[in-house]
């Protein structure tokens, strides 16, 4: 196994934790921004299969994240007029930027089936969640 799979395998176990511990944690996956392209791929997810495997930067939440590197909270996605659906029953989504060595490198996404459940406290979970992934990139 390559180390490139044996991290993508260790990131989708911790997308399984976090689906599984967190009731209203309804998709959980980590995108990456792609070399020289100006675009998202996605690494590994648990939750509903997407059909947004690429997203170009400035699109939708997530490529919005990639160029402001900014955590992106979305209460309603309805609201959003720069947002890409991935699931009808998707209600809310929480993108926090994951960086390495300083730099915005991709991030975790998760999309929620209950309204506005997001709050600073999940902010400040994942932000941990992404420092401690760094170290395994
Ligand atoms: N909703 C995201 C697209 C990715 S799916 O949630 C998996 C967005 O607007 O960028």
């Amino acid at each position: 196994e390559s180390k490139e799979q044996s991290v993508t395998d260790r990131l989708y176990e911790v997308c399984k934790l976090l689906k599984e511990n967190v009731t209203y944690y309804d998709w959980v996956g980590f995108y990456f921004k792609n070399e020289d392209k100006e675009e998202l791929k996605l690494r590994t997810y648990v939750g509903e299969k997407t059909d947004h495997e690429i997203i170009p930067f400035g699109k939708g939440i997530c490529g919005q994240v990639a160029i402001s590197n900014e955590n992106f909270v979305v209460p309603d996605v309805q609201a959003q007029d720069n947002y890409i659906a991935c699931s009808i029953n998707v209600k809310s989504e929480i993108v926090i930027p994951l960086f390495k060595n300083g730099e915005n490198i991709g991030q975790i996404d998760i999309d929620s089936d209950t309204a506005d459940p997001f709050t600073e406290k999940d902010e400040r979970f994942l932000e941990f969640v992404n420092q401690e992934v760094a170290k395994i990139l």
